[in-house]
């Protein structure tokens, strides 16, 4: 039987969280937060959501367990076909004469994002001057990145978005497949830094001109929305680009007043001038 979670409990466990780990879930949106719980208490048998608390309190593994689980991890490579299609098209010929291109992944899961990017960029002839930065707040997920393996299962959605992409080769040109898994080509990696990063609470000190923010920022709540896009906009190249997921949007920030839109279709946005 489900058990039932009220606002109480949840406010107990992200002040726990805060007081222990500094990390804070209060501007997470609630709902999916809820959601996550929920199966946790379920998956880790907690009778209730105090024994939650008191465990991921006292407990720094479960803890770190626990900031894996509340996360979610879902990518693909391409995903939204239409988004590298207007990349490619629209955003790599106004970059292409920059000395050197700095992208920042910034929530990058286990790297299919920037498999996807390092791919789009060495069709287009600027992979070597691209300068990578990937990051996520979960360390699992970078050490999948890196290793570059993949259930082989996955690959066929992932070269049906290159299809739709309009890549110019096959998919399976960038790895290879040996029993149930697909490993990529590392040297799509060359130019490709991954380091954790947690984006609500870590300062970026470096400058970009393209940042992915794609599919994180549904789980935060608007406060927390508008200040992660006021950092972007602080670590930004004048002119650079900003692309949010699909479903998301930065129109409701107050910090979307650095921004114009590029592409409402593909929610990609240029820092004013
Ligand atoms: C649904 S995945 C999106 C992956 C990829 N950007 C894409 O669009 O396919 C969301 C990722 O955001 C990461 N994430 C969640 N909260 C974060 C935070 N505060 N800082 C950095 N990454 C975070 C999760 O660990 C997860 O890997």
């Amino acid at each position: 039987m489900e058990i039932e979670i009220d606002i109480k409990e949840i406010r107990t466990l992200v002040t726990a969280i805060k007081t222990n780990y500094g990390f804070d879930f209060g501007e997470y949106a609630l709902s999916s937060f809820k959601r996550r719980l929920s199966r946790i208490l379920e998956v880790y048998k907690f009778e209730n959501m105090q024994k939650l608390t008191d465990r991921v309190a006292t407990d720094k593994p479960f803890y770190e367990l626990f900031l894996k689980e509340v996360t979610v991890n879902t990518t693909e490579m391409f995903r939204d076909p239409s988004f590298w299609k207007k990349m490619k098209e629209s955003v790599f010929p106004l970059v292409k004469d920059f000395p050197v291109i700095r992208i920042w992944h910034s929530a990058c899961s286990s790297g299919e994002e920037v498999y996807s990017m390092a791919i789009a960029l060495k069709e287009a002839g600027l992979y070597d001057k691209a300068r990578i930065f990937a990051s996520d707040i979960n360390e699992d997920v970078i050490a999948k990145a890196l290793e570059g393996k993949y259930p082989a299962r996955n690959m066929e959605l992932n070269g049906f978005n290159y299809e739709k992409y309009e890549g110019p080769k096959k998919l399976n040109n960038y790895f290879k497949t040996n029993g149930d898994y697909a490993y990529m080509d590392l040297d799509l990696l060359k130019n490709v830094t991954f380091k954790k990063f947690d984006l609500v609470q870590g300062d970026q000190f470096q400058r970009f001109d393209i940042i992915l923010c794609r599919n994180v920022l549904i789980y935060f709540n608007l406060p927390l929305q508008d200040q992660v896009i006021a950092k972007f906009a602080k670590c930004m190249s004048l002119g650079g680009f900003l692309a949010v997921g699909s479903k998301e949007t930065i129109a409701w920030c107050k910090s979307a007043e650095n921004f114009s839109t590029f592409s409402l279709e593909e929610k990609i946005y240029q820092k004013k001038i």
